[in-house]
C-alpha cells in the first residue's frame, strides 16, 4: 500500500491537485473520476487556478463524478453535476460530451446506472479515480454493508446526509432520495485510485480503513486490495497510521 502524508492541509490540497494534473499530462485522453465534498473543494480550485495560469491540454480528457443524487433537479447546488461543473469542469473547458454524468431525474434509474457504466467502459474505463472517505467509511455513496461485488446502482443515502439534503431542498418524505454511485467492484476496476482524506475527524476511519480487516462494514477497507491505490492524507487524518507511511 502506498501511503503519502502531507505535512499540512495546504500541502495536502496542492499534492491532491497535482495527482489530477499529473494524470492529464501523462495521458491527455484520460478518463478521470472525481468526488465531491469538503475534501476535494480546495483541490479543484487549485487545479482550476493552475490551468488558468499555465494552460495544459484538456481537449481529450473525460471527467465524471463517482456518484450523483437522484430525484433532485440538477439546478440544486448540492447535485454533483452542478458542483463539479462549478468547481472544475467549466474551468477546464470540458463540454458535456466529455463530462459523463447520469441524469438526476429519471423514471428508470436501473437504465441510468447501466448507461453511466457503459459510457465509461466505451471510453476505455477509468484511468484515475479520486475518492473521498465518508465519515462511516463509505466510498462513492456505497454505505457500510454494500456487497464488494456491487456494480453501479442506486444506494440509499446515509441518514445524516439525507436529512441535510431534505432540509436544503425542502423535499418531503414522499419523494425517495438516493445516491446513484459506481459500485465497489466498478471502483476497483479503475486502473489507479487516489483515496484522499484530511482532518482529525477522519483519523479513526483512516485507521479502520488501513489497519482494520477488509470488511463490507467499512467499504473503504476494500482499497487495501487494490494493486494501484495511493492513500493521500494530511497529518491530522494520518494520526494513527504514521507508522505505515
Ligand atoms: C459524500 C460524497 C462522497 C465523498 C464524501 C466525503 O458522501 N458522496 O463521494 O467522498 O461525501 O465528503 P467530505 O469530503 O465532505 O468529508
Amino acid at each position: 500500500m502506498k501511503i503519502t502524508i502531507a505535512p499540512s492541509e495546504h500541502d495536502f490540497d496542492v499534492m491532491a491537485a497535482w495527482r489530477i494534473i499529473g494524470q492529464i499530462l501523462k495521458k491527455p485522453d484520460s478518463v478521470i473520476g472525481l468526488s465531491t465534498g469538503q475534501t476535494t473543494k480546495n483541490m479543484h480550485a487549485i487545479v482550476s487556478d493552475i490551468y488558468k495560469r499555465y494552460p495544459f491540454d484538456t481537449s481529450r480528457i473525460t471527467l465524471f463524478n463517482v456518484d450523483e443524487l437522484t430525484n433532485l433537479p440538477r439546478s440544486y447546488a448540492g447535485c454533483c453535476y452542478t458542483m463539479i461543473r462549478d468547481q472544475l469542469a467549466d474551468a477546464l473547458d470540458i463540454p458535456d460530451e466529455r463530462f459523463i454524468m447520469p441524469q438526476t431525474i429519471s423514471d428508470d434509474y436501473k437504465e441510468e446506472c447501466r448507461l453511466f457504466q457503459e459510457r465509461l467502459e466505451k471510453k476505455g474505463g477509468i484511468d484515475l479515480q479520486m475518492l473521498g472517505l465518508g465519515y462511516n467509511g463509505h466510498i462513492g455513496i456505497n454505505q457500510p454493508g454494500t456487497p464488494f461485488g456491487s456494480e453501479t446502482w442506486v444506494s440509499p443515502m446515509d441518514p445524516v446526509f439525507e436529512a441535510r439534503v431534505r432540509k436544503e431542498t425542502g423535499v418531503g418524505p414522499e419523494h425517495e432520495l438516493g445516491g446513484l454511485t459506481l459500485g465497489i467492484r466498478t471502483i476497483m476496476r479503475a486502473r489507479k485510485i487516489v483515496l484522499i482524506a484530511k482532518g482529525s475527524h477522519k483519523a479513526e476511519m483512516v485507521r479502520l480503513m488501513l489497519k482494520g480487516p477488509v470488511t463490507e462494514d467499512i467499504p473503504a477497507s476494500v482499497l487495501q486490495l487494490h494493486p494501484n491505490c495511493e492513500f493521500l492524507l494530511d497529518a491530522d487524518a494520518a494520526e494513527y497510521v504514521k507508522d505505515m507511511a
